[in-house]
C-alpha cells in the first residue's frame, strides 16, 4: 500500500504510473491516450477520476508534486499547463531523480516572457512581427498615439490567454496599455507590454516535441480563440480546434527550419536545452510562417484533437523523446473539438451550473472535461471552458456535424459554444502550401 496523503491504495507492481500536472481537458486529453498505466492526476477533474486517481495537490506547488511523485514511486511526471513549468517543476523533479516530461524553467521563459522570445527570435532571425517592449506605461501611451496602422499589445508574463488585445485604433490601444499597465488587470504580467504589428494570415498550432536535437512534429492543429462564430467577440483561451491542418509537407520542413531549430539553437548558445513539447503559434502568410507566440506544453484544447491521433506507446514517446524513431499519427479523417463554456466566459465565468445529458451521448464521441466536479454527487461546472466534445469522422464536416450534436445533447445552464469550428476548412482552403 502506498499513501495518498492520508489515504492508501494499491500500488499494482507491473502497471507503470503515470502522474499528470493539471485538471483540463488537455490532461483528461493526455490521460485517455496511456495505455496500461496507473493515472494519477493533480488536480484532475471529474473528467479524470474515471481515468485514475485524483490527487488532491494544486498544480501550482511544485515542491509537493515532487515530493508526492517521490514517494508514490512515479514512472513519469507529465505537466499539462504553463505555470508550474514556469515555476520550475521540472527542475525540482529532476533534483528528485523523477522522470518528467517538461522544459525546465529556463527552457520556459519561451512562453513566460514574451520580451525574452522576441529577442531571442529577432537574434536568431526567426520571422516575426516587429515589436516595441515598454516598462513604462507614458512611453508605451505615446509610441501608440503616434502610430497609424493596427496594433497588438501584449502583457510580457503569463496572463492565462487574457494578455493580449488586438487594437484596431490608436483609442483602443490605449485603452489596453492603460488595463494591462495601469490597472494591472492581469496582475505583474503587465508590468512590461509588448507592442507589435499585426500580421495577417491563418494561424495554425504547430507541436513539436523536442528532446535536444531530436524533433517530433505532431499533426498540424488550428485553433479558434475567438469567442463567438465568425471571428468576433474577444480572445479566450481556445473555443475549439481542428487536427490535421492539411497545408502541404514543405510548410512543416520550412516551419522546422526556419522557426524551430534558430530557435533552439538560440536557446543552446545560452546554455538552455529544451526538453518536452514546444507550441508555436504561427501566421501563415502566402506559404512563410510567421512566429506569433511560443507556448511550451500542449495547447488546449489542441491536445484533444492532437494527442488521440497519435500511434505508438505514449509513455516512451514522453519519457524518452530521443529514443523513439518517428512519431506516427493518423493522416485520414479528421478530429474536431468544440468547447462548452459556461455564461460569462471569458470575462466573469459562472460555476457550479448542473450537467446533465452526458450519457446520451453517440458512444463515438470523447468528452474530455475541462472545468468540472462533483458536488452533492451531482456533476458541475467549476470553471469558464467545462467540457471540450471531440468527434473523429472521415471529413471536417461530418466531425463538426457530431461534435455539434453533442454539444447540443449536453446540457447546462448558461452553455454557449462555437458552431463554426472548421467550417473554413470545408471550402477546401487547408490544401495549401
Ligand atoms: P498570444 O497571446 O501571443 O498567444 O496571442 C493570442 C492571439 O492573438 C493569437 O493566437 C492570434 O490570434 C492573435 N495575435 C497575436 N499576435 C498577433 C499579431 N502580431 N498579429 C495578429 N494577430 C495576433
Ligand atoms: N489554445 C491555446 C493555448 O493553449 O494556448
Amino acid at each position: 500500500m502506498a499513501r495518498l496523503l492520508g489515504m492508501s491504495y494499491q500500488v499494482s507492481p507491473m502497471r507503470r504510473r503515470v502522474l499528470i500536472v493539471g485538471g483540463g481537458a488537455r490532461e483528461h486529453a493526455l490521460g485517455a491516450s496511456f495505455s496500461d498505466a496507473e493515472l494519477f492526476f493533480a488536480p484532475g477533474n471529474a473528467g479524470t477520476a474515471a481515468l485514475g486517481t485524483n490527487v488532491p495537490l494544486r498544480a501550482g506547488d511544485p515542491l509537493g508534486i515532487a515530493a508526492w511523485a517521490r514517494e508514490n514511486r512515479v514512472d513519469l511526471v507529465v505537466v499539462g499547463p504553463e505555470a508550474p513549468l514556469a515555476m520550475g517543476i521540472i527542475d525540482h523533479l529532476s533534483l528528485h531523480g523523477i522522470s518528467a516530461f517538461g522544459p525546465s524553467a529556463r527552457a520556459a521563459l519561451l512562453e513566460a516572457s514574451k520580451s525574452f522570445t522576441k529577442r531571442l527570435a529577432k537574434r536568431a532571425g526567426v520571422p516575426t512581427a516587429d515589436a516595441e517592449v515598454f516598462d513604462d506605461a507614458n512611453a508605451a501611451v505615446e509610441y501608440v498615439r503616434a502610430a497609424s496602422r493596427p496594433l497588438v499589445i501584449k502583457a510580457d508574463g503569463l496572463a492565462g490567454g487574457k494578455g493580449t488585445i488586438l487594437a484596431s485604433g490608436a483609442q483602443e490601444a490605449v485603452a489596453a496599455i492603460q488595463a494591462l499597465m495601469i490597472e494591472r488587470v492581469v496582475g505583474d504580467a503587465g508590468k512590461c507590454v509588448l507592442v507589435e504589428e499585426t500580421l495577417a494570415g491563418e494561424e495554425i498550432s504547430f507541436h513539436v516535441i523536442v528532446d535536444g536535437d531530436t524533433l517530433h512534429p505532431l499533426p498540424i492543429a488550428r485553433d479558434y480563440k475567438r469567442l463567438r462564430d465568425g471571428d468576433l467577440g474577444p480572445n479566450t483561451g481556445g473555443m475549439g480546434a481542428v487536427a490535421p491542418i492539411d497545408m502541404g509537407e514543405p510548410l512543416s520542413g520550412r516551419i522546422l527550419e526556419k522557426i524551430i531549430a534558430p530557435t533552439l539553437r538560440e536557446l543552446q548558445r545560452e546554455g538552455i536545452v529544451f526538453r518536452g513539447v514546444l507550441y508555436a503559434g504561427l501566421m501563415i502568410s502566402r506559404g512563410e510562417p510567421s512566429l506569433l507566440e511560443f507556448n511550451v506544453r500542449f495547447g488546449d484544447p489542441e491536445a484533444s484533437v492532437i494527442v488521440p491521433r497519435l500511434s505508438g506507446d505514449l509513455f516512451e514517446l514522453l519519457r524518452s523523446p530521443s529514443s523513439i524513431r518517428d512519431v506516427r499519427a493518423r493522416s485520414s479523417g479528421a478530429s474536431l473539438a468544440v468547447v462548452l463554456a459556461t455564461s460569462g466566459y471569458p470575462s466573469a465565468a459562472e460555476t457550479g451550473a448542473a450537467i446533465s445529458g452526458m450519457g446520451d451521448v453517440a458512444n463515438s464521441i470523447s468528452v474530455h472535461h475541462a472545468n468540472t466536479e462533483v458536488a452533492d454527487g451531482a456533476l458541475v461546472t467549476s470553471g469558464g471552458r467545462a467540457l471540450v466534445v471531440v468527434a473523429n469522422e472521415d471529413t471536417v464536416a461530418l466531425a463538426r456535424e457530431s461534435a455539434l450534436a453533442a454539444a447540443h445533447t449536453i446540457q447546462f445552464l448558461g452553455k454557449h459554444y462555437r458552431t463554426d469550428i472548421g467550417k473554413e476548412l470545408e471550402l477546401g482552403t487547408e490544401k495549401r502550401s
